[in-house]
């Protein structure tokens, strides 16, 4: 057992300690201390290449699939040891799932998209399964578009739905926690507002963490704000706290450049 483990107050769904994430010889980020609130929205934001996306990765071990990638330091969900050689990651992966910037749904049907994940979790009841995906279409606002084209690719649908049809497929596990990197960064204006709002209303649902590097998406979206800065060719977290306190009343210089434009 962590020793720490005991202090982790419950209102801390994920707890960062130490953490750095290496590409062979680049140091990508170091030094990651961040408590993630439970069932809030957390937008981690900063410039390119600062480690948002790898400090991401390493919360549903996506990490293990990247060769040369290497992970240190510890990482507490609800207590686990999100970081343990022996987890069982395909669990790890139902608890905390992932919306990436590109909606990659799977290349078959809308209904075969949320289908399977329901058989993986167990569900062997067709009607059930069925109810289940309709109850989830409704959700995240796709039912109406797609009731009577459920049989169709879902490689058809616009971008905009495809990664409802990805938050969707997430959905159905009954995920602790949500990580979406960039997600609206691939989608047209009016699709990305719909995108924005359903996350905004997932809140409650999961504990939800935002990768963006739209900052006045962050203002709208976030309850607390992870700022990420590169030091010396390395990604390092400069500053964490409420959204109210980081916008209006950064303590660290660069948050300040960062968020008025001057910098970054
Ligand atoms: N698969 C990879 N292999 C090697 N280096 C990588 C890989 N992914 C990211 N990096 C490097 O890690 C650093 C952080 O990248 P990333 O986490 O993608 O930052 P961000 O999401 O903030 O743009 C960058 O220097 C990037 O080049
Ligand atoms: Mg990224």
């Amino acid at each position: 057992m962590h020793p720490m483990a005991s202090e982790i107050p419950p209102s801390i769904v994920l707890q960062s300690r130490r953490l750095r994430v290496s590409y062979g010889a680049t140091v990508a980020v170091r030094d990651i201390d961040l408590d993630i609130p439970r069932q809030r929205i957390t937008a981690v934001i900063g410039p390119s290449g600062c480690g948002k996306s790898s400090f991401l990765a390493t919360l549903n071990r996506i990490t293990d699939m990247i060769p040369g990638c290497h992970v240190e330091g510890s990482v507490r969900l609800d207590g686990d040891d999100l970081l343990h050689p022996e987890l069982d990651l395909i669990q790890l992966r139902r608890r905390v799932g992932m919306i990436f910037q590109k909606p990659n749904p799977f290349p078959m049907s809308i209904r075969r998209n949320l289908d399977l994940p329901l058989r993986a979790k167990g569900i062997s009841l067709g009607a059930e399964r069925l109810r289940l995906i309709e109850h989830t279409l409704q959700q995240v606002g796709l039912w109406d578009e797609v009731e009577g084209r459920l049989e169709t690719s879902a490689l058809a649908l616009s971008g905009g739905q495809q990664q409802r049809l990805c938050i969707a497929r997430a959905l159905v596990l009954e995920p602790e926690v949500l990580l979406f990197d960039e997600p609206c960064s691939a989608l047209d204006p009016i699709s990305s507002g719909v995108v924005e709002d359903l996350i905004v209303q997932l809140k409650g649902r999961a504990s939800i963490i935002v990768v963006t590097h739209n900052l006045a998406q962050a203002r709208r979206m976030a309850d607390h704000v992870a700022m990420f800065w590169h030091e010396e060719g390395t990604g390092r977290l400069i500053e964490a706290g409420p959204a109210a306190q980081i916008f209006e009343q950064p303590k660290h210089p660069m948050t300040a450049a960062y968020i008025d434009g001057s910098r970054g």
